[in-house]
């Protein structure tokens, strides 16, 4: 059977529409023969609407949103049944699950949409950012997908998989040092700071300050929890990295469960834990674990449901994780 047959077939059975003229493929499907994957997937080959795909001088479609986009959030929970979990049922939501690898997809989306709609970011602009690495694999999944040029600065300290990971999504890495502190010319924030004032159309994401980061937490993290836990669930664990998924968190659960109490898994070295418990800012150390772990307190961080802090070393979480 023929691409052209298939096509038939399925309009006649009212899967799809009939073959136009226009219908172009990619070369490699146009000797294709059909006849045992159509046997066995017949409805996965094709949408109910087969787009042309545009070939050079033709006129360009109006850019619809990228598919890619909608597999962002709505992650599985999973009950926790092989660990000790002492009195507690105790759910893990998997924002592994998410396109990019992890829950900064979630502000990768809100902030460039954001962005997009009050004017910061417009066609042909440039996307920075400041990332341990997952904001920036967010921001490229997303930015790229949009067709913008997305511009990251990554502390030394992150893995060179996660490195080649940003380079494969399409984005530009600047790597600066990790054992210096803000204020530091070379300290990560302060680099991405400079270079989006130095990159013409250039618009800063700065999920440490983006009201955006925090409002995509209350808007869909927290709603889902909630709808997955059927409206039952005392506490919550985060780690904190910008504070946007603890402050999201918090907001949207002081209105439903005020209740509800947050507590902090800290990297031993980050400032964030006894911060919390004691309204003191200690001197940061560093730690390995990447993404959590604060050396000063964002803008964005609201505390006031944090009922309990631990302050974790690098081994017992690596050990953990293994
Ligand atoms: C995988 C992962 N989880 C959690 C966090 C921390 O989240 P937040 O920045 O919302 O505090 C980070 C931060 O980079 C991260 O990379």
């Amino acid at each position: 059977m023929t691409f052209e047959q298939l096509l038939r077939l399925m309009a006649h059975r009212g899967i799809a529409h009939a073959p136009k003229k226009d219908i172009r493929r990619p070369p490699q499907l146009r000797r294709t023969q059909y006849g045992p994957m159509f046997q066995a997937m017949p409805c996965i080959l094709l949408s109910p609407h087969p787009t042309p795909i545009p070939e050079a001088g033709d006129d360009m479609p109006t850019p619809s949103r990228p598919a890619v986009l909608e597999l962002i959030g709505n992650t599985p929970l999973v009950k926790v049944s092989r660990f000790d979990t002492g009195p507690c049922t105790l759910f893990l939501k998997l924002e592994s699950q998410n396109p990019g690898g992890s829950i900064k997809d979630r502000i990768g989306l809100a902030m460039i949409d954001a962005a997009e709609r009050d004017g910061r970011l417009r066609p042909g602009g440039t996307i920075v950012e400041a990332t341990a690495g997952n904001t920036g694999l967010g921001l490229a999944l997303v930015g790229r997908a949009k067709g913008y040029r997305v511009v990251l600065v990554v502390p030394d300290k992150m893995s060179t998989e996660k490195v080649l990971h940003l380079k494969a999504m399409g984005a530009e890495v600047h790597i600066t040092r990790s054992d210096v502190g803000k204020g530091h010319p070379e300290y990560y924030q302060d680099v991405a700071a400079r270079l989006a004032k130095a990159i013409p159309d250039a618009f800063f994401a700065d999920q440490f300050n983006n009201p955006a980061n925090p409002l995509a937490h209350e808007t869909s993290t927290a709603p889902e929890i909630w709808a997955q836990t059927q409206h039952d669930v005392d506490a919550i664990v985060v780690g904190v990295g910008s504070a946007g998924t603890l402050t999201g968190l918090t907001r949207f659960f002081k209105r439903v469960q005020p209740e509800l109490a947050m507590v902090l898994a800290d990297p031993v070295g980050s400032v964030m834990a006894q911060y919390s418990r004691s309204g003191t800012l200690g001197t940061p150390g560093s730690w390995a674990v990447e993404g959590i772990g604060e050396d000063f307190i964002p803008s964005i961080a609201d505390l006031s449901s944090v009922r309990h802090a631990y302050s974790i070393s690098d081994e017992e979480s690596f050990d953990h994780a293994r």
